[in-house]
């Protein structure tokens, strides 16, 4: 009878340590998660979207970036001079990424890659209609693809983080 009741009582023991411990290891997730949430606010205090990159990822960014500033002034002269294969050969050379950007793809939100998306498929839309369109219509088609530019600037900023576990928002 005493051993049952030994038995019995170190099983109770058993049970009310193993909530315990489970509420504790939960409570310590929580705890985990909301310092992840508090370091990584969704918004910058601009008001921006806050996108986490690494060094490397933003330095891929900058690159494409200069990538397409270069371009398009490039461009711009190309314009003044209705130079059609300058024009030509500088839209084509930003239809595509360097081909480098997967993890920066693969972090950034839907929104910020079809911005993305989209601004190369103007600059190819540039590429095909330079050699007939009207210059008019070529410099409104670069003025179009420059509001991308913008769209993205304003709704997004990038945000360094040391280490590699930036994940998409959404
Ligand atoms: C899909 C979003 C997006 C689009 C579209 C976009 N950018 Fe950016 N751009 C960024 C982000 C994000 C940064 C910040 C990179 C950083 O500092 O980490 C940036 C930074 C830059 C910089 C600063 C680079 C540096 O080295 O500090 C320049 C210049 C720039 N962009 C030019 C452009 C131009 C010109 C266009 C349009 C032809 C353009 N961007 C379109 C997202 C975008």
């Amino acid at each position: 009878m005493k051993k049952a009741l030994a038995v019995f009582g170190w099983i109770l023991f058993g049970l009310i340590m193993g909530v315990g411990l489970m509420r504790f290891l939960s409570t310590q997730d929580d705890l985990t998660e909301l310092a992840a949430e508090t370091a990584r606010p969704e918004r910058t205090a601009d008001g921006r979207i806050a996108l986490y990159y690494t060094a490397d990822d933003r330095g891929h960014i900058s690159g494409e970036m200069l990538g397409f500033l270069q371009g398009l002034q490039t461009i711009s002269v190309a314009m003044v001079d209705e130079d059609r294969e300058t024009i030509h050969d500088a839209a084509a050379a930003l239809r595509r990424g360097n081909g480098q950007g997967m993890a920066v793809q693969m972090k950034s939100p839907e929104g910020f890659r079809l911005l993305g998306r989209s601004l190369r498929d103007d600059f190819s839309a540039i590429a095909d209609m330079s050699g007939t369109a009207d210059m008019a219509d070529i410099e409104l088609a670069v003025s179009s693809a420059m509001s991308k530019c913008v769209a993205c600037h304003s709704s997004f900023k990038a945000v360094e983080v040391k280490e590699d576990t930036a994940a998409a928002a959404n």
